[in-house]
């Protein structure tokens, strides 16, 4: 059978990942994959309402992590694994690499609990760790996402923070992709649409997955 592939999207708010998922699932389904499209937080009943609170009541840091690994652990056992067991690909917009950066650099949340919780909840049975096959992540500069951003629709409780907090994530981006260089695409966000998407799909077929 067909091995399953995950792959995630990532990026600082206004950079532009959700628009460069639908394309490459397209994609992916006329080469005969099947797709689940997924994102966190959220993906099933449980991280969705996680999702409508973590996105809009004010809370600590810790409390904030503890939500976004509970829905990360309901998504992966009802959403993920399954879909990966059956053969599938999984496109995730966001993952864990967006707790590292939101939780730990831009809340400046202590970065090794997020590796504690991230052993927990995304231990596999045979003692290794799920994470993506391969992580694209879409790099532009905090003023320019935030001048894409303006206007376009009412600010949720990250979109609000200031530029220095999207700095923050962006730098805590930049981090996890120097721990793990081979699951990341670094993508310039900054070019025009298609430009970017054709880099997405190169990167998805020098992976042999297209
Ligand atoms: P986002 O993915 O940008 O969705 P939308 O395009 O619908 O706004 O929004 C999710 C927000 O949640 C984003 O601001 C980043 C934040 N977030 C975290 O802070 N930590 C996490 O672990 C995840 C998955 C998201």
């Amino acid at each position: 059978m067909t091995a399953g592939v995950f792959i995630s999207f990532e990026g600082i708010d206004g950079a532009g990942k959700s628009t460069h998922i639908q394309p490459l699932a397209d994609a992916l389904r006329q080469h005969g994959r099947t797709v689940t499209l997924t994102r966190e937080p959220g993906g099933t009943p449980l991280a969705e309402k996680i999702r409508a609170l973590v996105l809009n009541d004010a809370m600590d840091p810790l409390s904030e992590a503890l939500l976004m690994f509970a829905a990360r652990r309901d998504h992966l056992r009802q959403v993920i694994e399954p879909a990966l067991a059956a053969g599938q690909v999984v496109l995730c917009d966001r993952f864990t690499d967006a707790t590292f950066a939101y939780q730990g650099c831009g809340r400046g949340f202590d970065s090794a609990v997020l590796t504690q919780l991230e052993r927990w909840v995304q231990a596999l049975p045979d003692g290794g760790l799920r994470q993506p096959d391969l992580t694209l992540l879409f790099e532009l500069a905090p003023e320019a996402a935030a001048a894409r951003l303006s206007g376009t629709r009412a600010p949720d409780k990250f979109e609000s923070q200031p530029l220095a907090f999207f700095r923050n994530v962006a730098a805590g981006y930049a981090l996890r992709a120097g721990q793990d260089p081979s699951r990341f695409a670094r993508l310039d966000a900054g070019r025009s649409r298609e430009e970017v998407r054709d880099d997405v799909l190169s990167v998805v077929r020098q992976r042999g997955w297209l």
